[in-house]
C-alpha cells in the first residue's frame, strides 16, 4: 500500500463483512420461516426487510471502501482529507445502527411506526430501501461527503484517469438515483415507476458501471495487464450495460399500470443486457490467460469467479423471464427470488469479496498470506448458492404451475406442494452461512498470523 489512506477502506470493509454476516443470519431464519411460519421472535416480515436492507447497505459500505482503496492510488495522492473520511465512516455506522434497532423495534411494536412530520419514524415500506425519511437525508449528506472527498482528491491532483473518472462517474449515478426514493406520490403506480428507477437503475445501471470499473482495476493490479486495453474494453462495457439497461427498466413496467409499449422497450433492451456481462467474462479470461507470475491467486480467483456469476446470475437467469410473454407468468414468483439471490452474489457479493481480497493483504501491508481459507469459503459460499437458487427455480416452477395455469392458491401451494423445496433451501442456507463465517474469519486474520514457511515456499514455487 502507498498511501496512509488508503487504510480508510478497512474500516468500511469491516463494517461490511459484520453486516454480510448478520444477513446471511437473519436469511437463514427467514428460510426456516418458510417451514416453521412461527419461528422466532420477530416475524417474517421484519426479518426480511433485515436481510435485504443489510445485503443493500453492506454493499454500498463495501464500494465506499474499495472507492477509498481505489482513488489515492489512481489519483497518486493522500486522499484530499481523512478526517472527514473517518467521519463520514462513523457518521454513516452510527445512522445504520439506528435504523437496524428501529426495524427491530418496530418487528417488537409494530404501533411505534407513527407518523412525524408526515413522514413514517421506522419504516418506510418500500422493499429494500425502508430506511425512514430522516434517515435518508443523513444518508445523502454521508454520500455527498464521500463523493466531495474523492472528487476534490482527484480534482487536487489533476490526475485523471479512465478507472477513477468512470468509477466516480458510477457512484454519483448511484447516488442520484436514491433520490426518486425519497418522494410519496398518491397514486401506487406512480410510487412503483419510481421506486424502480432506484432499484433496477442501482444494480443494472450505475453498480453494473462501478462494477465494471473496479474489474478492470482488480484485473490490472493483479495481473500487470496494460490499462489502455483493459480501459478501452470498459469503456465499451459500460456504453453497452447503459445502453440496454437503462431502457430494460421497462421489464418492470409490463403489469404495474404503465402504457403497454413499456412490453416491447422492456422486452427488447432488457434481453440486450447479458451482452456486456458476457463481455466482462470474456475480459477477465483474456486478461488472465495473458499473464503468468500471479501472486495473490485467490484475488484473481474471486476476481474471475465474479465476472462468471454476474453473467450467469444477472443475465442469464434475468433473461429468462425478461420477456413479456414469459413474465407474465413468472412475475412475483420464487423465479423471481432465485434470480435476485444469484444476481446479487455473482454480480455485487463476489465483487466486494474480489476487491477486499485484492486490497486487504497490502493494506495490512503483507504480500503472502494464508490463501487456502479463501478458497474453502468460496467453495462453501458458491455451491451452496448455486443450490439454494436450483431449489427455488424449482419452487418457483411448481407455483408458477400450480397456482398460474392449474388456479391453486398462493397459501396451499406454498404451505403444502412446496414444503420439501423450502427444506432443502434451509439445508443450503445452513452451508452458505459456513461459508460466510470461514470468510469472516479468514478477513480478520489475513496479514495478522505468521505464514508457515511450508506453504510460502509452495507459493513461490507456484507463482
Ligand atoms: C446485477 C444485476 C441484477 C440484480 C442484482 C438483479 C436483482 C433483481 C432482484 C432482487 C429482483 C426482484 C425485485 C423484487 O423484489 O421484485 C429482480 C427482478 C427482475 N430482474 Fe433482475 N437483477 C439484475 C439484473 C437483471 C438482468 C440483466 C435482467 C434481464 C436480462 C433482469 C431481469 C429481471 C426481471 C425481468 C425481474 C422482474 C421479475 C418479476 O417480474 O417478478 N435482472 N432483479
Ligand atoms: C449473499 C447471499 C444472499 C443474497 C445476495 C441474498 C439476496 C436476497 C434478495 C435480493 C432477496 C429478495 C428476493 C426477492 O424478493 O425476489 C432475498 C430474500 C430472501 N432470502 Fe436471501 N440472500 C442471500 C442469502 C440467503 C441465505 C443464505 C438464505 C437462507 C437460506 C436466504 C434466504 C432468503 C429468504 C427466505 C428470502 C425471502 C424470499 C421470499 O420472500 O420469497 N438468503 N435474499
Ligand atoms: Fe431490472
Amino acid at each position: 500500500m502507498k498511501y496512509e489512506s488508503q487504510k480508510i477502506a478497512q474500516y468500511f470493509f469491516s463494517a461490511a463483512v459484520v453486516l454480510f454476516l448478520v444477513q446471511v443470519l437473519v436469511g437463514t431464519i427467514a428460510a426456516l420461516q418458510f417451514i416453521w411460519p412461527d419461528f422466532f421472535i420477530l416475524n417474517f416480515n421484519t426479518i426480511r426487510t433485515l436481510h435485504i436492507n443489510a445485503l443493500v447497505v453492506w454493499l454500498l459500505l463495501g464500494l465506499m471502501g474499495a472507492t477509498y482503496y481505489v482513488v489515492p492510488e489512481e489519483s497518486e495522492s493522500e486522499l484530499w482529507s481523512i478526517p472527514l473520511a473517518k467521519f463520514q465512516f462513523w457518521a454513516t455506522a452510527v445512522t445504520v445502527t439506528l435504523v437496524v434497532l428501529g426495524y427491530i423495534w418496530m418487528g417488537i411494536n409494530p404501533q411505534a411506526n407513527i407518523q412525524v412530520l408526515g413522514t413514517n419514524l421506522l419504516n418506510e415500506g418500500r422493499e429494500y430501501i425502508e430506511a425512514p425519511r430522516w434517515a435518508d437525508y443523513l444518508i445523502v449528506v454521508s454520500v455527498l461527503l464521500f463523493l466531495f472527498n474523492n472528487f476534490m482528491t482527484m480534482l487536487k491532483t489533476k490526475k485523471w484517469s479512465g478507472i477513477q473518472g468512470t468509477l466516480l462517474g458510477g457512484l454519483t449515478f448511484l447516488a442520484l438515483m436514491y433520490l426518486p426514493g425519497m418522494f410519496y406520490t398518491q397514486s401506487m403506480v406512480k410510487d412503483q415507476f419510481w421506486w424502480w428507477w432506484v432499484v433496477h437503475l442501482w444494480v443494472e445501471g450505475s453498480w453494473e458501471v462501478i462494477a465494471a470499473a473496479l474489474l478492470a482495476f482488480m484485473l490490472m493490479k493483479i495481473t500487470g495487464a496494460k490499462r489502455e486495453v483493459l480501459e478501452k474494453w470498459m469503456y465499451i462495457e459500460v456504453g453497452l450495460v447503459l445502453f440496454t439497461g437503462i431502457l430494460g427498466i421497462g421489464h418492470h413496467y409490463y403489469w404495474i399500470g404503465t402504457p403497454s409499449y413499456w412490453l416491447w422497450v422492456g422486452g427488447i433492451f432488457s434481453s440486450l443486457e447479458p451482452i456486456p456481462l458476457l463481455l466482462m467474462v470474456w475480459d477477465a479470461f483474456r486478461t488472465t490467460r495473458e499473464t503468468r507470475n500471479v501472486q495473490n491467486k485467490v484475488g484473481l480467483f474471486y476476481t474471475v469467479a465474479h465476472a462468471i456469476f454476474n453473467f450467469v446470475g444477472a443475465g442469464l437467469w434475468g433473461v429468462i423471464h425478461t420477456l413479456p410473454q414469459v413474465n407474465k407468468w413468472t412475475h412475483g414468483t420464487q423465479i423471481t427470488t432465485a434470480h435476485g439471490h444469484l444476481a446479487f452474489y455473482g454480480a455485487y457479493v463476489l465483487l466486494i469479496l474480489a476487491m477486499i481480497y485484492v486490497t486487504l493483504p497490502s493494506i495490512r501491508g503483507v504480500k503472502e498470506f494464508n490463501q487456502s481459507r479463501g478458497y474453502h469459503a468460496f467453495w462453501w459460499m458458491t455451491i451452496s448458492m448455486v443450490f439454494i437458487v436450483m431449489t427455488i427455480t424449482g419452487a418457483g416452477m411448481v407455483q408458477t404451475y400450480m397456482e398460474r395455469l392449474m388456479g391453486l392458491d398462493y397459501v396451499s401451494v406454498k404451505a403444502t406442494y412446496n414444503l420439501w423445496f423450502w427444506i432443502f433451501r434451509a439445508i443450503f442456507g445452513v452451508g452458505f452461512l459456513v461459508g460466510v463465517g470461514i470468510f469472516v474469519k479468514d478477513y480478520f486474520k489475513i496479514g495478522k498470523e505468521p505464514v508457515a514457511a511450508v506453504s510460502t515456499a509452495t507459493q513461490r514455487a507456484s507463482a
